[in-house]
């Protein structure tokens, strides 16, 4: 079978620059979460696209065909931009506004269309509301034909059953029955739903999903899907052996991959290609993005963006992981330490306010609370290296380039400008004095 995704639209209502299908569902552009699907249940996927072809264009994957609408003359139109996709046994219709449909609803419909021998199946749904959708009409329980909303008369308009627009046509009768609908009708366009008009035999696969077939116009109807998906997103990861304290404050993007008995405190936001590994505890209050992370990690009030975490590390509170992060093994990273393309090898302490750009830890070596690797002399960055079993001082400013070797102890306080040998004690700083008396001597006058 080949799937053809309509999404030509330009989602007037959307009040937006960007072409409808481009925005996010759960981190996911509505067209995206469709072309997945498709790829699951078809071997070939095509996608029409007409408005802002040249921005949605970016966005779809190298495999899928694209097809320019010239003209947005209705969705029959759309298909026939895709002549010539359109071969072999069957064809399913996509919309690239309605998201969440699921491969298993789809494998359904495919199953009945086969079974049937039928020349199209349909997927419909009773709706509350139908006001706007197509109506299917029956005659005798069968099927007869699909009314646009806007053609419909009063006794079409009662009926609740509505085209959802996703249906399987077995390919040449879809090209026939393209060639012979016409605009006659309310809106001037080719409907797709005319074909039906042509078909010999239509089958009807009803759902009574309603989120699975939901189109969206509108920002509004963008978040109640959003909100949908995340719910349905968070149950499937707590099936399958994720804790989430409390759902209803947890954000978690669809490609987020979450392994058994970790578990995700409340108003957590978890974004991107981010990977987590088992027994991880993250939160609360944490925000984590495009981060791979490891098991038995923890992550306490936190904000981590392109960071790598190895097992049995301990991030926050208040710590900031940059791009280029990269924690091994055991390392302790504590309030106020905000790390930036930095490597920290296994079992690195630096407990309290750091900051570590383009900086490379040995294994063990510990920073003192305020240790700053000036990296940065407001034209170039440059590397700090540090070797294993060093001891930072506090307070210290570590300018690079600079080199300080293993073993390596520097005095609390200290400017290090320069490179530091092994197993050697640096001191950079100020001598203090001290003026016994002085202040005695001043209020005397003297
Ligand atoms: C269509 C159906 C209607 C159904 C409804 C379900 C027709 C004539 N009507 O209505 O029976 O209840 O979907 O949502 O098919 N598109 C193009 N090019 C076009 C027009 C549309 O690519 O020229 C794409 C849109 O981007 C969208 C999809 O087709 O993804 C549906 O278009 P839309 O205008 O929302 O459908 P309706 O005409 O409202
Ligand atoms: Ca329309």
């Amino acid at each position: 079978m080949k799937t053809l995704i309509l999404a030509a639209g330009k989602g007037t209502r959307m009040k937006s620059k960007y072409p409808k299908v481009m925005h996010k569902v759960m981190g996911i552009p509505m067209l995206n979460w469709v072309i997945d699907r498709a790829n699951e249940v078809s071997e070939d996927v095509g996608v029409v696209l007409g408005h802002g072809i040249e921005m949605v264009k970016e966005i779809v994957p190298n495999n899928i065909k694209i097809f320019e609408q010239i003209g947005m003359k209705g969705t029959g139109h759309a298909v026939m931009a895709a002549e010539e996709f359109l071969e072999g046994d069957n064809t399913l219709i996509l919309y690239g506004d309605v998201p969440l449909i699921s491969n298993k609803t789809l494998n359904n419909l495919l199953s009945k269309h086969k079974n049937e021998d039928n020349d199209a199946t349909l997927l419909t749904i009773k709706l509350k509301n139908p006001f706007g959708y197509g109506r299917v009409i029956r005659e005798n329980n069968k099927f007869k034909k699909i009314v646009e909303h806007k053609d419909a008369n009063e006794k079409e308009l009662i009926i609740n059953e509505i085209n959802t627009g996703i249906a399987i046509y077995k390919t040449e009768k879809l090209r026939e029955a393209l060639k012979k609908i016409n605009t006659n009708n309310a809106q001037g366009e080719y409907y797709l739903t005319d074909t039906f008009l042509y078909f010999n035999k239509v089958g009807i696969f009803e759902t009574n999903d309603e989120f699975e077939v939901s189109g969206i116009n509108d920002r509004v109807q963008l978040s109640i899907i959003e909100n949908e998906a995340r719910k349905r997103h968070l149950k499937n990861l707590m099936k399958s052996g994720v804790t989430i304290i409390d759902p209803s404050s947890t954000y978690i993007d669809y490609g987020v991959k979450i392994g058994q008995d970790t578990i995700i405190h409340p108003q957590t936001y978890i974004y991107g290609k981010t990977i987590i590994g088992n027994e991880c505890e993250i939160g609360p209050m944490t925000r984590v993005k495009d981060c791979t992370i490891m098991n038995n990690v923890k992550v306490l009030r936190s904000e981590c963006e392109g960071a790598e975490i190895y097992n049995d590390v301990s991030v926050g509170p208040f710590t900031r992981l940059r791009t280029g992060a990269v924690l091994k093994s055991k390392v302790k990273i504590g309030n106020f330490v905000e790390i930036k393309k930095s490597t920290l090898e296994e079992g690195v302490k630096a407990g309290h306010l750091t900051y570590l750009g383009d900086a490379h830890i040995g294994e063990k070596t510990n920073i003192g609370a305020g240790t700053i690797t000036c990296n940065y002399d407001g034209k170039n960055k440059f590397k700090t290296s540090i070797g294993k079993n060093a001891f930072i001082g506090s307070n210290a400013s570590l300018v690079a380039p600079v080199k300080i070797g293993e073993n390596v102890i520097t005095a609390a306080g200290s400017v290090i400008t320069e490179d530091v040998p092994d197993n050697s004690l640096a001191f950079g700083r100020a001598r203090q004095i001290v003026k016994k008396d002085w202040v005695l001597k001043k209020m005397k006058g003297e």
